[in-house]
């Protein structure tokens, strides 16, 4: 299939293009910056220059293609989360830019939408599963960009074209977030928040790519995907062991978590989250734990 990947030169675009390309098809990254075409180049696709919130600008470079899939995201590396503004621009990408590169989709004549989404929309639910039908946490103002970016996927997917949501679990391996999870662990340094007993569901980047590629598998829907859910408490043991220390992660002080705000409230939630639906869909598994020796390293 020809397909076109927003977002390509970021931690899930990357893996995106290159499992694709692996996959076979015919992959062609935007971005908006001529420093980002080396970064698609070396991961087998071809690049394209363009602006993401220029919807004409889109439907140029999406026509002739069946798929688009869309994995822009700025998120903001640990406690950086805090700082005013510190969310503007990934605001902006998914109220904005994600809502152009859907219309612009939809006017090009692709057939298929593949949206990057999370599961840090669900609300905190214990230790109880999660599965798609779960009603959704977002009545915070801070949540109407990803609501956006929701309703323009499920309005492209009018007759004759499909959109897949793919709900994300939290990203973990070589990418700036675990790279830091990972740095403040061998300086003894807190950095969970929520409590050891509330449940955390993990995602390789690795597979976090292969799921893009499942996704082209899919009918229109909303989809989990996420490894086997553990608790923070084993999380913290599984960051120590691949940071090369004794002593777990530590986790923030009951009251630095009571100011942390809602973007990071999120982060507290116990997420115990099914990805079955997704895996018997599509057939993806995932292949790599936060108990695969070299994790941080792949
Ligand atoms: N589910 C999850 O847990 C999840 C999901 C996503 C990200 N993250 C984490 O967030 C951290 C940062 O992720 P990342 O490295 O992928 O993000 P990033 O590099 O900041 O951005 C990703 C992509 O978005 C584009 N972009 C960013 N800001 C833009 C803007 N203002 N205008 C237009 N395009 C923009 C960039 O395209 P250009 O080529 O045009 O620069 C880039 O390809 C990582 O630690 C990652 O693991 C977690």
């Amino acid at each position: 299939m020809r397909i076109a990947v927003t977002g390509a030169t970021g931690v899930l675009g990357q893996e995106a293009v290159e499992a694709l390309i692996a996959a076979g098809h015919d992959v062609t990254g935007i971005t908006r910056r001529d420093s980002g075409v080396p970064i698609i180049e070396g991961r087998g696709g071809n690049a394209v220059v363009a602006d993401v919130f220029d919807a004409s600008d889109l439907a140029r470079a999406f026509r002739g293609y069946d798929v688009v899939i869309n994995a822009l995201a700025h998120v903001p590396v640990g406690m950086a989360g805090l700082r005013p503004l510190a969310w503007r621009e990934d605001d902006k990408l998914h109220l904005e830019a994600s809502v152009a590169i859907a219309k612009a989709a939809a006017a090009a004549g692709v057939r298929k939408l593949v949206q990057e989404s999370t599961i840090y929309l669900y609300p905190d639910n214990g230790s109880d599963w999660i599965g798609e039908d779960q009603p959704l946490s977002v009545r915070n103002q801070a949540f109407r960009p990803r609501v956006a970016e929701m309703r323009a996927a499920v309005d492209f997917a009018a007759p004759g074209r499909s959109a897949v949501v793919l709900r994300l679990g939290q990203l973990f391996g070589r990418d700036p977030n675990t790279t830091h999870a990972l740095k403040a662990t061998r300086g003894g340094d807190p950095i969970l928040l929520g409590k050891p007993e509330n449940y955390v569901t993990l995602l390789h980047h690795t597979d976090a790519g292969r799921a893009f590629v499942a996704a082209l598998r899919a009918d229109s829907g909303f989809y989990n995907v996420g490894g086997e859910p553990i608790t923070k408490a084993r999380w913290a043991k599984d960051l120590a062991m691949e940071a090369g220390v004794e002593a777990p992660a530590k986790f923030y002080p009951e009251i630095t978590q009571a100011i942390v705000g809602t973007r990071l409230d999120t982060q507290r939630r116990s997420l115990r989250v099914s990805s079955v639906r997704f895996m018997s869909e599509t057939g993806w598994r995932p292949t790599v734990g936060p108990s695969t020796p070299g994790w941080s390293r792949r």
